[in-house]
Parts: C-alpha cells; structure tokens; sequence
C-alpha cells in the first residue's frame, strides 16, 4: 500500500486557498517544535459564515494537504462548525495520514482555532459565553 493516499497527494500537489487575505477577520499562527513546521490561517467572516479561508504553510507535505483539506472543510461553513473541526476529521477526509504524521493534521487543526480565536478577541467576545 503506498504510504499516502491519493487525496494526500493531490492536495499537497495542488493545494486549495493557498495564500494571505490582507483584510482577515481573524489570522492564527502556530507551530511545532519538534519539526519546526509553521502554518499561518486567514478567516473572513461575514454573519458567522466563513466567507473565505486562506493559508500558508511553512512544512511537510502532509502539513499542506492538511491545511488545504482543513481550509476545504471549513469554508461556507459557520463559525461554531469551524471550532469543531479536529484533526482526526482533517485525516479522515484525506483518506488517512501515516502514525507518524497525524501531527501535521493537529496543526492544521490548531491554527484554525488559533485564528478563530483572534477572531473572538478583535471582537471582544468570549467563546466561551457563546
Ligand atoms: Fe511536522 Fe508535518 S512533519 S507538520
């Protein structure tokens, strides 16, 4: 069996909603240490729907389907679904990642609720009144 599926390697081939939104409503950095992967999110949000995501990945190639299925999922789709999006998903929806690489979905995972999260505070909401 070859170690990435297909849907992993077209969406690091061809990665969907790469890029910067320079007007964001919400942006989230995050990184891990240990490979030293970095994965920026841009959100727009217009009525609680994320109008458009963009994303930039600094990282392996599961790192940038992750964050390209991660920005597919979650686009259109309404802020409260968006906080509930979680790696395992991210995994799913690519027809699975190695053991070893199911970090790389967490980023993914991580910066969309890192951008969420900037989001609630230019705000001035608490998500957790929400
Ligand atoms: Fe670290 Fe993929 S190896 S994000």
């Amino acid at each position: 069996m070859a170690l990435y599926s297909e849907k992993v390697m077209d969406h690091f081939r061809n990665p969907r909603n790469v890029g910067v939104i320079e007007d964001a409503d919400g942006v989230g950095e995050v990184g891990n240490a240990k490979c030293g992967d970095i994965m920026k999110m841009y959100l727009k949000i217009d009525d609680d729907i994320i109008s458009d995501v963009k994303f930039e990945t600094f990282g392996c190639g599961s790192a940038i389907a992750s964050s390209s299925m991660a920005t597919e999922l979650i686009k259109g789709k309404p802020v409260s679904e968006a906080l509930e999006l979680t790696n395992k998903a991210v995994a799913e929806a690519l027809d699975g990642l190695p053991a070893y690489k199911m970090h790389c979905s967490v980023l993914a995972e991580e910066a969309i609720k890192s951008a969420l999260d900037d989001y609630y505070t230019r705000k001035g909401i608490n998500p957790k009144e929400q």
